[in-house]
């Protein structure tokens, strides 16, 4: 029987909701197909913050780094800043254990109003560098609150990092429909996004057989609008990958649905997956919130770590419960709870695997 330690973090907000259905469709699929899930369950976040004054324990990424994957709800609360709460969780996991792809599949499901007139069928992979660019520590503030304060953020892009993640998209790309869109800014920011380009022009000697494009960061969002159907996989830089993966989700109706995965491909480190959405104070503790995007996330860490026909099980039950119309949560136009949407998807995992099982005994 294949075992694996799986870290949890539920979080902050809606993760502590979520989270618990994340489990309970991942027990379900780990049942039909003989897994064994060990969770070591980890208070951080802003609770813990509130109590030690910190995100996580000093230490605590080594008490991870052995896991097979970590599984996180989301971070944020209004009692602690963002950057506080950000910079000393998610960006140390997220740079310490390398996992510099966001990978942030955009689908639109049959039973999912989209918010646009004539969708198309909408199924693309971002590709997100998640460990430099643009979200860097390296700036500062001069002359603080006088008539000549100033501030400096710099960018980073390096040749290391551009390659493997762009190297990453192009392997996707590949295995998919051959295709790739790069994400620039080259006429405005003119070192680093011209580099962007550059490398992406070197990366793709080596994949002769996928088709590139590349359009800049704006006129791209408005495709996004007008043509999300014409997409396959696209590489983005932080920032801009950041914005496209609210993006992408939002024309497919709802930002709940949306998982995404922190990969070190290499598989040094652990990976980790998490729903794109954040916390969501908003409607935090009223059992209202999608967990779609936490489920999905549960399937991805299924697929990385191998377990790739109950991964496609819990898609599967995602499709037949969103296709039923029936049991969906508020932000789909429907009147469901996080825990019966959570229950619905668990029963149709489990019938679904079964019917599988049966197919190949
Ligand atoms: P958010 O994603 O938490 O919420 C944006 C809007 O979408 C809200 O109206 C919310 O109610 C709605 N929403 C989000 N997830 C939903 C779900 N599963 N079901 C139904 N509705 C959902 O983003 P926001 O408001 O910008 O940030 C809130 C907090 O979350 C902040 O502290 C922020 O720093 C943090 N955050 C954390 C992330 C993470 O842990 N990776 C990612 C994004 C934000
Ligand atoms: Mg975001």
């Amino acid at each position: 029987m294949a075992a694996f330690r799986i870290a949890v973090i539920e979080g902050d907000g809606i993760g502590k909701e979520v989270v618990p259905e994340g489990v309970r469709v991942l027990e379900r699929a780990a049942k039909v197909f003989g897994l064994d899930l060990h969770w070591d369950r980890l208070d951080w976040g802003c609770d813990h913050h509130a109590r030690f004054g910190r995100m996580m324990p000093e230490g605590g990424l080594d008490r991870i780094a052995g896991h097979d994957a970590i599984y996180l709800g989301a971070i944020g609360s209004p009692s602690v800043s963002d950057v506080e709460s950000l910079w000393t969780l998610l960006m140390p996991i997220r740079r310490g254990f390398q996992q510099y792809v966001n990978l942030r599949p955009v689908r639109l499901f049959d039973g999912v109003p989209s918010p646009l007139a004539a969708p198309g069928r909408i199924d693309m992979m971002i590709v997100r560098e998640n460990n430099e660019g643009e979200y860097s520590e390296v700036g500062g503030r001069m002359f603080p609150g006088t008539e000549q304060e100033m501030v400096v953020q710099d960018a980073i892009f390096t040749r290391h990092g551009c390659d493997r993640v762009m190297r990453f998209a192009f392997d996707l790309a590949r295995r998919r429909k051959r295709k790739l869109t790069s994400a620039t800014k080259s006429n405005g920011i003119i070192h680093t996004m011209p580099y962007w380009d550059e490398r992406f022009r070197a990366v793709a000697q080596s994949y002769p057989d996928v088709a590139t494009e590349q359009y800049h960061i704006d006129i791209l969002t408005a495709h996004f609008v007008r043509r999300p159907a014409s997409f396959d996989v696209v590489v983005a830089s932080n920032l801009f990958g950041d914005i496209l993966s609210d993006l992408g989700p939002a024309v497919t109706g709802a930002i709940g649905i949306a998982p995404s995965g922190n990969l070190n491909p290499e598989r040094r480190f652990p990976s980790m997956f998490e729903p794109v959405h954040g916390s969501a104070p908003d409607i935090a503790g009223r059992n209202i919130a999608n967990p779609i995007g936490q489920i999905w996330s549960g399937a991805m860490m299924l697929d990385h770590l191998g377990a790739t026909d109950a991964a496609a099980s819990i898609v599967a039950g995602i499709e037949l419960v969103l296709a039923s119309g029936e049991n969906l949560t508020p932000d789909m136009g429907g009147t469901a709870s996080t825990t019966s949407l959570g229950m619905a998807i668990a029963d149709a995992v489990a019938a679904h695997g079964q019917q599988k099982a049966a197919a190949h005994g």
